[in-house]
């Protein structure tokens, strides 16, 4: 058993900004107000007609070119994802169709945010059984078309985007050390889409009563969050024999500047050793903390035999963290 290693990353983001000023002609919010609360300035939006797998083959495009390695030789494509393209096909399987991946299996991971840790949870075990040598795990999302635009609870902080990691064994101990995942259901009416779905297929009326956009209670989310984020975190550390000084880059979720902060403070982490792009992105669901650990790696804050610790937490709710030696 050999453990899986990312050879390359690549991320995308629609081209259209949406500001806090833009969005304070829209809602009843200031800039002031978002920065504070959420530390978000500005979050790419998608053109109408472009969806999830538009950013998601993009994203896996320069992942794919990064690593040098031909879509013939992907093995299989697992795309973490609450906003696919469609209810079915599943949007891996657009996305395997169109990056010419002709020997690749695909499949979609439903975790809301923790699709990012899932999907590369998933992905990273077909790497280590030896079944594959070659997978992309994808986080992909274009969350503004399940946003309310009307309700400044939530489009302040949804976002649209997609990143991506090749996954191949590793030569020696560096790697993907391990990852945990975690649920509980009981909490899914703190952050759910209740239209669309079997319990309340589209209708006029779910349409009218506006079933398809994303409701969340954001206050308690943010205090569960919290605690999954330093118990994920320091589950994965301690099972590793790993200190919360161990750690050179801290990567979670980029759900809210105060959650995160919180969470490092209470799992020993200082901000300087804490990635954030939360400003420029938003809450980008799955595709967050690809697109994070991506810019991280671009600008250099990884380097080979780092310690880096990934954190998400999402609807559901699903949580996990993953623990890698670069
Ligand atoms: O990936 C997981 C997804 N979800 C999350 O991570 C969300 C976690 N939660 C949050 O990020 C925060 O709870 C929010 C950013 C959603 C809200 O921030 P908050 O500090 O928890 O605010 P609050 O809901 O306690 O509201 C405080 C006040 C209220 O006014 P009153 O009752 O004190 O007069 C709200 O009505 O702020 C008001 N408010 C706003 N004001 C300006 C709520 N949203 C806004 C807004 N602009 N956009």
């Amino acid at each position: 058993m050999s453990l899986a290693k990312i050879v390359s990353l690549g991320a995308y983001a629609p081209k259209r900004l949406l500001t806090n000023q833009d969005l304070e002609r829209m809602v009843e919010t200031s800039d002031e107000w978002i920065v504070q609360r959420t530390g978000i300035r500005e979050r790419h939006i998608a053109e109408e007609g472009e969806a999830t797998s538009d950013l998601a083959v993009r994203a896996a495009q320069q992942a794919l070119e990064r690593a040098g390695v031909e879509p013939e030789e992907v093995e299989f494509i697992v795309v973490g994802t609450t906003t696919g393209d469609m209810a079915f096909p599943t949007t891996a399987n657009v996305v395997q169709h169109r990056l010419g991946c002709r020997q690749a299996g695909s499949a979609d991971v439903y975790a809301a945010c923790t699709g990012s840790i899932y999907s590369l949870s998933v992905g990273a075990q077909y790497i280590q059984t030896g079944k594959y040598r070659t997978v992309l795990a994808i986080g992909a999302e274009t969350l503004s078309k399940i946003t309310d635009f009307t309700d400044r609870g939530t489009c302040i902080l949804l976002a649209d985007a997609a990143g991506a990691a090749v996954l191949r064994p590793a030569a020696g101990a560096f790697g993907i050390l391990d990852t945990d995942l975690y649920s509980d259901g009981k909490y899914w009416e703190l952050l759910y889409q209740p239209g669309g779905g079997s319990r309340n297929p589209t209708t006029h009326e779910t349409v009218d009563k506006r079933m398809h956009y994303a409701k969340m209670k954001g206050n308690e989310v943010f205090k569960v969050a919290v605690r999954m984020f330093v118990d994920s975190a320091e589950r994965i550390l301690e099972r590793n024999g790993c200190k919360a000084d161990d750690v050179d880059l801290f990567i979670p979720h980029q759900a809210n500047l105060r959650i995160i902060e919180a969470a490092a403070k209470r799992v020993g982490l200082p901000m300087e050793r804490v990635f954030v792009n939360i400003d420029r992105y938003g809450n980008t669901g799955a595709a967050s903390i690809y697109v994070a650990l991506e810019e991280a790696w671009s600008l250099g804050r990884i380097k080979p035999g780092d310690l880096i610790l990934l954190a998400a937490f999402g609807g559901g709710f699903t949580w996990g963290a993953a623990l890698i030696r670069w």
